[in-house]
């Protein structure tokens, strides 16, 4: 017997929708808007870009051309996986078939490793029958290895060559689509006949700009995250004793924690972008939510729920110039510091290189986070903020205050605070079906700009709040969306991370209730994802998307 649930075998029968633009296939015609610009740094990523710089923005119209030669496409999954990278994968190989049946898909192992070691596989009808239409990146699997230094490039080359792949489809976040560029300019300089396209992924929902609407994931992992915080939120208001931290997943920026509030109205959301605009130290926040907790407690109210966005720690001040010190010296100092095996002298170690206000930072924060803070940076560079335990600083640093406020008389509720971190439990849930459907089209759409011969362009499907008869297919070009970021201690061309906008419609819409919910208790219970029933339920964009495009 298949280990394959009915949910499962029902939803592989899920009619996916595509574009209008895309319905006689991926053999398109391209309309071509006009040049770009990156959105900052022009005359340094023009440099570095001299040849996929300045690329106009292309929209797809239907055709009945006549059918191309094959094209045989190699794709890689980078990074964390997010819902509905099956169906890229799907749109992909149903697209490169309907411009020529003897089209091949190559899937490279294990992300963009695999590439470089030459690990792959073909990827046949009958292989990817039982991926349609479910989550996970375990169809090829997905890895964090940087691909960016010319030996891999000259690597990925030879390899794409023995297979006679036309052109390489990196489907990854911010920094995976930056190397995908760096891959797209260096064969245009040296000639080498392979196209590069980059598809917009992450549930961090922070690989988004005028063009690229949201990135695929998001929508489902919010819904997952919801309904899990819908759930404690009955739980609190049934039992009425716990507090429940909650960290939801994100990186930097604080999206998912932003959709999740509008989705379930908590007690108390935090916002790392506002944080940060207001300067708002650690001491500052714990009395801000012990605020809270004292007036709930006042009225008996010794419960609540509170998100917390993962990359909290980076937002606030002191801990950010703090964090930026240790990147640093981690990337300049590795050797010594790597030579020490002991954390408490690594710890040692670090604080002595730290300037004065940092190690005083450092110094005041519980050992567990100190250790949290030094740990392994990943491929990039950067601090693993999913394995930082902010739900448990906050809970650890509000019971103290909250000790003195009860010794001075200023509170006199009961605070026991649980902790949960939301994170992995939704990244590879099984696509909402408007993830099933904006991820096919975004494969097919990546298809069809190989087909138009495209390089260096990231595949881009638009005005997705309307049916999806209505969405727009189409590229735009991934230089478009960089600026120059200091990363591992230099200066690198990376693609601008979209962060939560405090003039937003959905940070305002947090804004406006946010004080309503902080006494009354107005949980929503979303529920679980719904795939079979009434569109009103089983068709709801995230709010986020929604409060943006209305
Ligand atoms: P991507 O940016 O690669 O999509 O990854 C997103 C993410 O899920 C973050 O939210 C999280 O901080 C990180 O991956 C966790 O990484 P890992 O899977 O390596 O533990």
């Amino acid at each position: 017997m298949k280990n394959i649930s009915p949910l499962q075998k029902a939803r592989a029968e899920y009619k996916v929708k595509l574009p209008k633009s895309l319905l006689n296939g991926a053999n398109v015609e391209i309309i071509t808007g006009k040049s770009t610009e990156s959105v900052n740094d022009q005359e340094k990523i023009k440099k570095l870009f001299p040849n996929t710089y300045g690329m106009p923005i292309l929209k797809f119209k239907k055709t009945d051309a006549a059918k191309h030669s094959p094209i045989n496409i190699g794709v890689v999954l980078s990074g964390g996986q997010a819902p509905g990278g099956h169906n890229v994968i799907a749109g992909l190989f149903d697209g490169i078939k309907s411009i020529n049946d003897k089209s091949k898909l190559y899937g490279f192992l294990g992300g963009p490793g695999g590439l470089i070691d030459n690990e792959f596989m073909e990827i046949t009808k009958e292989f990817l029958a039982d991926y349609r239409n479910t989550g996970g990146f375990d169809i090829i699997g997905s890895g964090r290895t940087k691909l960016e230094l010319p030996e891999h490039f000259d690597k990925a080359a030879k390899n794409c060559k023995n297979l006679d792949i036309n052109a390489i489809v990196i489907i990854g976040g911010d920094d995976s689509n930056t190397n995908a560029c760096l891959l797209a300019e260096y064969y245009c300089a040296k000639k080498i006949p392979i196209q590069v396209i980059g598809c917009p992924k992450t549930i961090d929902g922070d690989l988004k700009n005028e063009q690229i609407e949201t990135s695929f994931g998001f929508d489902t992992a919010c819904k997952v995250y919801s309904e899990m915080i819908g759930n404690l939120e009955r739980d609190a208001n049934s039992a009425k004793k716990y507090w429940h931290f909650i960290k939801l997943m994100g990186r930097s920026a604080s999206h998912i924690t932003l959709e999740c509030a509008l989705q379930t109205h908590p007690n108390i959301t935090l916002i790392g972008e506002e944080i940060a605009e207001k300067k708002q130290k650690l001491n500052e926040i714990i009395d801000a939510i012990a605020t809270v907790i004292a007036k709930r407690a006042e009225k008996g109210l010794n419960y609540g729920i509170v998100l917390v966005p993962e990359g909290l720690v980076e937002f606030i001040p002191e801990i950010k110039v703090l964090i930026t010190e240790l990147n640093d010296l981690m990337a300049l100092k590795h050797e010594a510091f790597d030579s020490f095996t002991n954390e408490e002298d690594k710890i040692e170690f670090i604080t002595r290189k730290l300037s004065p206000d940092s190690a005083q930072t450092y110094l005041t924060l519980p050992i567990i986070i100190r250790k949290q803070l030094i740990m392994d940076r990943d491929p990039h560079g950067n601090v693993q903020v999913s394995r930082i335990e902010t739900e448990k600083l906050l809970i650890e640093m509000l019971d103290l205050r909250l000790k003195a406020w009860k010794a001075e008389g200023l509170y006199n509720g009961k605070f026991s605070a649980l902790s949960h971190f939301f994170g992995y439990e939704g990244r590879c849930a099984a696509p909402s079906n408007f993830d099933a459907d904006y991820c096919y089209s975004l494969g097919y759409t990546a298809a069809a700009l190989v087909g138009a011969g495209k390089t260096g362009y990231m595949a881009s499907v638009r005005n997705i709040s309307k049916p999806a008869t209505e969405w727009e297919a189409g590229g735009v070009p991934v230089t478009m969306m960089m600026n120059v970021e200091r990363r591992h201690g230099e200066d690198k061309p990376v693609i601008q991370k979209a962060l939560v906008r405090l003039d937003g419609a959905p940070f305002l819409a947090l804004v406006k209730n946010r004080e309503k919910w902080e006494i009354k208790n107005k949980y929503v219970y979303p529920g679980p994802i719904q795939y079979f029933g009434p569109s009103e339920v089983c068709d709801q964009i995230t709010r986020t998307l929604e409060l943006e495009q209305s």
